[in-house]
């Protein structure tokens, strides 16, 4: 087992950490087309992959870092481990910065950092034996003699469950789950005390995922170490995870202990990825918040709040008083709007379709029946423009950048959650909780967007 929480000690800081890359590649090199004008706008293409994460991952514990595909998780893990030059922000590893680490000390330094990837099969090199590859870590700092390092081979692939005498076999002549026993050991020669697992199970059967998420348990209890565990499974973060970060489009949006995110998830992103786990669990009942839409582009996320967008608990402007029911039917409208889902009929027909329940009144109202004026005649732009800017670019998602810290009901560890619904929790930024830093928030630890008008 791992210890729960780890120590005490941070043994890997990280502070506002961007990583951006440039979209030099396409047709206009660098320079998109803003619909919105009709000539050409020199704006800056790049991909935002990470944008202003923090956390920290104390000695001896597991981090799970989830989220869909795409959301900057292992661009996040490669630029943590300087396998990619960070935009800004910065990397403490047991206390030293980083960036400060150049050639040769900056190799030292990744010794005691290591990285297992997803597929087993083309990490490892088919045309060397699996001792040799075992041992080229150590080749490569140093470390032994060549005795020295075919025992220490023997010895770890021993550890990781596979037979010492697998020493002079070929990578083909194992399954799946035995090259990544192969990666594992590979990984602990140089003897790390961090190790970034990027999807290590993700290509593995099920049943084999549970054999080889325990060894990598045992091995972290023996070797004193400390796991950053990447996964796009929930499941599989259960199984390892001490604390678990939630990250969407190139954001943390929520960092908890492991039972206090499984229990008490507060934000909506969060609480729509476990809705999608397919374990029946009678307590997940009513839970019916799917996600839906499609996750917008890196290189131009929304304002504010960057799940906004797609969120099933987008927060009405302060400037209406809709009920509940008149305001999910607005956002549910404007959404088919923008992706064109329905037909343009007459008005009665569109509003019996969406606003059959419940529709607002006033000048919510008067909005709504202008924009099914628009679309009943086709004007499918104007009606959507008005609609995202008398509703959506009014919610305080839009406006402010959501960033709490709310008391944990589960556990000691901090809860942060990235939303706007959760800030009336916020623990007050006082002295006595201010924290060396927010992730996503100030440097200062202080709560920020909580000035929010609604
Ligand atoms: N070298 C690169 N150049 C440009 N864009 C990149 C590069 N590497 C990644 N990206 C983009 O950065 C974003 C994050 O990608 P990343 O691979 O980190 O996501 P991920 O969460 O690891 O996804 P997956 O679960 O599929 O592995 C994506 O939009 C991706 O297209
Ligand atoms: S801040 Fe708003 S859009 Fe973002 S998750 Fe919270 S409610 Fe949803
Ligand atoms: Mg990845």
């Amino acid at each position: 087992m791992s210890r729960t929480g780890g120590g005490d000690e941070p043994l890997l800081e990280v502070r506002e950490l961007c990583k951006y890359f440039s979209d030099g590649g396409g047709l206009l090199g660098g320079m998109t087309l803003d619909p919105e004008f009709p000539f050409l706008k020199r704006r800056h293409g790049d991909v935002r992959a990470v944008e202003s994460v923090s956390f920290d991952i104390n000695e001896g514990e597991t981090l799970g870092l989830v989220g869909e595909s795409g959301c900057g998780k292992s661009t996040l893990a490669r630029t943590v481990l300087r396998l990619l030059e960070p935009t800004s922000g910065s990397v403490y590893f047991k206390g030293e910065d980083l960036a400060s680490l150049s050639g040769e000390p900056l190799r030292r330094k990744r010794k005691d950092m290591q990285m297992i990837f997803q597929d087993p099969q083309s990490s490892l090199d088919p045309r060397m034996k699996v001792g040799p590859i075992v041992e080229e870590p150590m080749k490569a700092h140093g470390m032994l003699d060549e005795e020295g390092r075919e025992a220490r081979a023997k010895e770890l692939l021993e550890k990781v469950g596979l037979d010492p005498q697998h020493y002079n076999r070929y990578p083909h002549a194992f399954s799946g789950g035995q090259r990544q026993r192969v990666n594992l050991a590979r990984a602990l020669s140089v003897n790390p005390d961090f190790i970034v697992c990027d999807e290590p199970v993700s290509a593995l059967d099920v049943s084999i995922q549970a054999q080889v998420l325990n060894t990598m348990r045992d091995l972290q209890e023996e070797f004193d170490l400390t796991y950053l565990f990447i996964a796009h499974d929930l499941s599989v973060i259960r199984h390892i995870s001490d604390r678990v970060a939630v990250m969407y489009l190139g954001r943390v949006v929520e960092i908890a202990d492991k039972e206090e995110l499984f229990e008490n998830p507060r934000h909506p992103y969060t609480r729509a990825l476990l809705d999608a786990i397919p374990v029946p669990d009678p307590r997940s009942e009513g839970r019916t918040a799917l996600l839906t839409g499609d996750v917008p582009s890196p290189i131009d996320p929304p304002s504010g709040c960057r799940f906004r967008t797609r969120c099933p608990s987008l927060i009405q402007p302060a400037a209406y008083d809709m009920t509940d029911p008149e305001w999910a039917n607005v956002v549910a409208f404007q959404r088919a709007v923008k992706r064109r889902s329905f037909e343009a009929t007459n008005r009665t027909a569109i509003r019996d379709r969406h606003f059959a329940d419940a529709k607002p009144r006033g000048e919510a109202g008067s909005v709504v029946d202008e924009a099914i004026g628009h679309v009943a005649a086709g004007e499918w732009a104007e009606a959507e423009r008005l609609l995202t800017e008398s509703f959506a670019d009014r919610s305080v998602c839009a406006t402010d950048e959501p960033a709490y810290e709310v008391s944990p009901t589960y556990g000691e560890s901090r809860h942060y959650a990235a939303c706007h619904l959760v800030r009336d929790d916020a623990v007050a930024a006082g002295e006595e909780t201010r924290l060396p830093t927010s992730a996503g928030g100030t440097a200062d630890g202080s709560v920020v967007g909580n000035e929010a008008d609604d």
